[in-house]
């Protein structure tokens, strides 16, 4: 379990919640009047935040009333998104801790504890039971995932037959070797890219199947290249999601830039679905 509490550490110690609320009332915002639009500049943990995953949600079918799980479900922000756009539950799980507590606490600031909860624990292991989900994702979590074929092994138990599973990460490009730091890994050590084919290789051995892919890469770039504009001018808003990332915030965001343009990273958006017939193999 080295790699996990490294991997934990590299994201978030300390009190998360309550650099939020600290930031929060610096940007005049009132914690006690919060809602989850005011928390979006921060909550929506991954490149281009809250647009991200409101795109992800257009493409997928959700109902209401749905059980939905999150893995690698960061501070909460794609999960009360999720919640309150499709009255459906979701469960978030993440290897973080200090990441869980402050998703809890950031659900009872809005008052959504009972529709999204939130576990600490490993996407390559997962504590719940199996076909308990209608549907699945992960954003932007895999880069840190060292058995992609246990984590979508897992992914795929806990899902329904028929229910959809996405993801988004960067993936290796074909260049390849990515300029460090970058949001997930300080120096490469944690960090397992793979190229965006050989990911949908292994969610097809997993039983994966109808995929969509689609490459992310340029809104990804100008997401980035905004960014690094406002910060040159003076203008990153006080309350935005570089406060999870430190003080080397204004290198990653360039870096991150810097192996889109050069095809060292590879963004990717992949939608893929459960068969509701197990394969010969699986029965
Ligand atoms: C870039 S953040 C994304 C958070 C969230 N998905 C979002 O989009 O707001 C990456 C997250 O992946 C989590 N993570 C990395 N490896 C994980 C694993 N094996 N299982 C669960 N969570 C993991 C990290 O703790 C971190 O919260």
């Amino acid at each position: 379990m080295a790699d996990a509490n490294a991997i934990s550490d590299h994201w978030g110690q300390g009190d998360i919640y309550a650099l939020i609320l600290e930031t929060m009332k610096s940007a005049g915002i009132d914690p006690k009047s919060a809602t989850i639009e005011q928390l979006a500049p921060v909550d929506h943990f991954h490149a281009r935040g809250f647009p991200a995953t409101v795109e992800l949600a257009d493409a997928l079918p959700v109902r209401e009333g749905d059980r939905i799980v999150d893995i690698g479900c960061g501070i909460g922000g794609p999960a009360r998104y999720l919640a309150n756009r499709f009255r459906c539950q979701v469960d978030g799980i993440d290897i973080t801790a200090p990441f869980v507590d402050a998703a809890s606490k950031l659900s009872a600031l809005v008052g959504m504890e009972e529709t999204v909860k939130f576990r600490n624990g490993d996407g390559q292991q997962l504590p719940y039971s199996g076909e308990a989900f209608d549907g699945g994702y992960t954003q932007h979590v895999t880069m840190n995932v060292p058995d992609r074929d246990l984590f979508f092994a897992e992914a795929f138990r806990v899902l329904k037959p028929g229910a959809f599973f996405a993801l988004t990460e960067h993936g290796l490009g074909e260049i390849g070797s990515p300029y460090h730091p970058v949001p997930w890994s300080k120096d490469g050590s944690g960090a397992y890219l793979m190229r965006p084919a050989d990911t949908v290789a292994v969610l097809e051995r997993t039983g994966f199947k109808d995929f969509e892919v689609t490459e992310t890469g340029d809104k990804y770039l100008q997401g980035y290249k905004a960014a690094i504009a406002l910060a040159e001018k003076g203008e990153a808003p006080v309350f935005g999601s570089h406060i999870l990332l430190g003080n080397l915030a204004p290198q990653i965001v360039r870096n991150a830039a810097r192996n889109i343009e050069e095809r060292r990273t590879q963004p990717v958006q992949i939608i893929c679905y459960k068969p509701l017939e197990p394969r010969g193999d699986q029965r």
